[in-house]
């Protein structure tokens, strides 16, 4: 069972990562450039069908697998030892990005002009750092 868990949440932020890797690294430096929004609408549209499954299998795995290592998860918030902090912060980041993301679906994509394609850059940039962190993070939970 843990062998499955542990594969859906490696797959899950290979789409997740990777897509925002993606997108931070090759659409959006020419959309920037150009200052046109499109490219990245046109790979916004077509990802999140994928990408937000995938947060919703990291965040149903996660929990599981934090599960095992701090019963009840949230004694994590304490953050007593390297386990609890490693954890804590997987939570808080998780937190951020659901907000990251909803003030990106709901206020600045609804609104993008040309000018506006800074913000856009802007979050993108946190979204893809978080991203690599939660699976910096992931990784280092072998490595205490
Ligand atoms: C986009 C979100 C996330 C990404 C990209 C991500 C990524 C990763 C990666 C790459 C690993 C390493 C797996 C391995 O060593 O085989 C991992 C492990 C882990 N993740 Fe996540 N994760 C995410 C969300 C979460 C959440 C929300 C939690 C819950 C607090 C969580 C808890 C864990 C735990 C406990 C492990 C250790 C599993 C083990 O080695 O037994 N993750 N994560």
């Amino acid at each position: 069972m843990v062998f499955l868990v542990l594969v859906l949440h490696l797959l899950g932020a290979a789409v997740w990562v990777g897509g925002h890797l993606v997108l931070s690294l090759t659409v959006l430096p020419g959309a920037l450039r150009d200052r046109d929004p499109g490219p990245v609408l046109r790979f916004e549209k077509p990802f999140e069908r994928i990408g937000i499954p995938a947060l919703v299998v990291q965040v149903i795995t996660g929990l599981w697998l934090a599960d095992r290592y701090v019963p009840g998860i949230l004694p994590a918030l304490d953050f007593a030892d390297r386990l609890h902090t490693i954890v804590a912060i997987k939570l808080l980041l998780l937190i951020a990005t659901a907000i990251t993301g909803a003030h990106a679906r709901f206020w600045i994509i609804p609104r993008l002009t040309p000018q506006r394609m800074p913000a856009l850059a802007v979050h993108v940039t946190v979204v893809t750092t978080m991203a690599v962190a939660l699976l910096v993070l992931g990784v280092s939970v072998r490595y205490l």
